[in-house]
């Protein structure tokens, strides 16, 4: 797929899944989320750069994390994404830190500001991964260290059937690549490529639990990546769409609902 248009998809798609997001993918991603922020160990008074941070569920934690002294700059390239992120800042009073509109290749902040830079599973939307991760090392100081959470291998990711039954639907990729970071020293070859050192790499295996068909469905059609195509489509096509993605999990069903595998990776690079 052409760069421009995986943005362009990439960018309405998760306008469209923002308010969804949270109540979809909170708690099935908190296994990573914790990963990544114990392998960042934020310090007091530390700059931070969170990228494709979503409605911030990382920038949070890294704020609170920092103190006062410190700050957090979350960056996204969905502006609903950015809105929600601002707004819940703005609610709770949290001010050491701020959300803006940024692609991931393209970060409009100075060279060598940051003491870490974090990316929670956002590395496999960008076009080039590289260069996402030749940002993140620009923008740190000397010594800076960059953690990025991706998903694992696509046979260990149990719903991963969901961007070929969307694809079809519309004769084309959604997410060209996706897997591509989860295989084999992939990611640590990519943070090399972008300049890094390469340091702690963990894989966890973990389950994304539903308990119903329809917060399965919601998860992945309206939380997530396909949702630009999802809603686009008219009712038959979209319940079409769901029952084949039921089938396509349903070796994972249990007597409350369905606990569908997935594997993240978890890898630190150091400038
Ligand atoms: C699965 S969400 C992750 C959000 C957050 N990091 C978290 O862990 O909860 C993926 C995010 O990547 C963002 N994204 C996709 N492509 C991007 C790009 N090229 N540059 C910046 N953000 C991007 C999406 O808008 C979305 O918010």
């Amino acid at each position: 797929m052409e760069p421009a248009l995986q943005r362009r998809v990439q960018r309405y798609g998760w306008d469209k899944a923002a308010a969804y997001y949270e109540n979809s993918w909170q708690q099935q991603l908190k296994p990573a989320h914790d990963a990544l922020f114990d392998f960042a160990n934020i310090q007091q008074g530390q700059k931070i750069i969170d990228i494709a941070c979503g409605t911030g569920l990382i920038s949070f934690r890294a704020a609170a994390a920092t103190g006062n002294k410190g700050f957090v700059l979350g960056t996204d390239i969905s502006d609903k994404m950015v809105e929600i992120a601002d707004h819940t800042s703005k609610e709770n009073s949290i001010n050491n830190i701020r959300f803006e509109r940024m692609d991931a290749e393209e970060l409009k902040v100075n060279d060598e500001e940051f003491d870490v830079a974090i990316c929670g599973l956002g590395l496999m939307y960008a076009p080039s991964p590289v260069n996402a991760l030749k940002e993140m090392y620009r923008v740190l100081k000397k010594g800076g260290i960059c953690i990025a959470a991706v998903w694992g291998k696509r046979d260990n990711c149990g719903w991963a059937d969901i961007f070929e039954i969307v694809d079809k639907r519309v004769s084309s990729e959604v997410c060209p690549m996706f897997f591509n970071l989860g295989n084999d020293n992939v990611l640590e070859k990519n943070l090399e490529l972008a300049g890094f050192s390469t340091g702690k790499i963990k894989k966890i295996q973990s389950t994304l639990d539903y308990n119903s068909d329809e917060t399965a469905c919601a998860a992945a059609f309206e939380g997530g990546p396909v949702a630009l195509a999802y809603f686009k489509f008219p009712g038959n096509v979209q319940k079409e769409a769901c029952e084949e993605y039921l089938t396509s999990i349903g070796k994972y069903k249990t007597e409350n609902g369905y606990s569908v595998p997935g594997e993240f990776i978890i890898g630190v690079g150091i400038k």
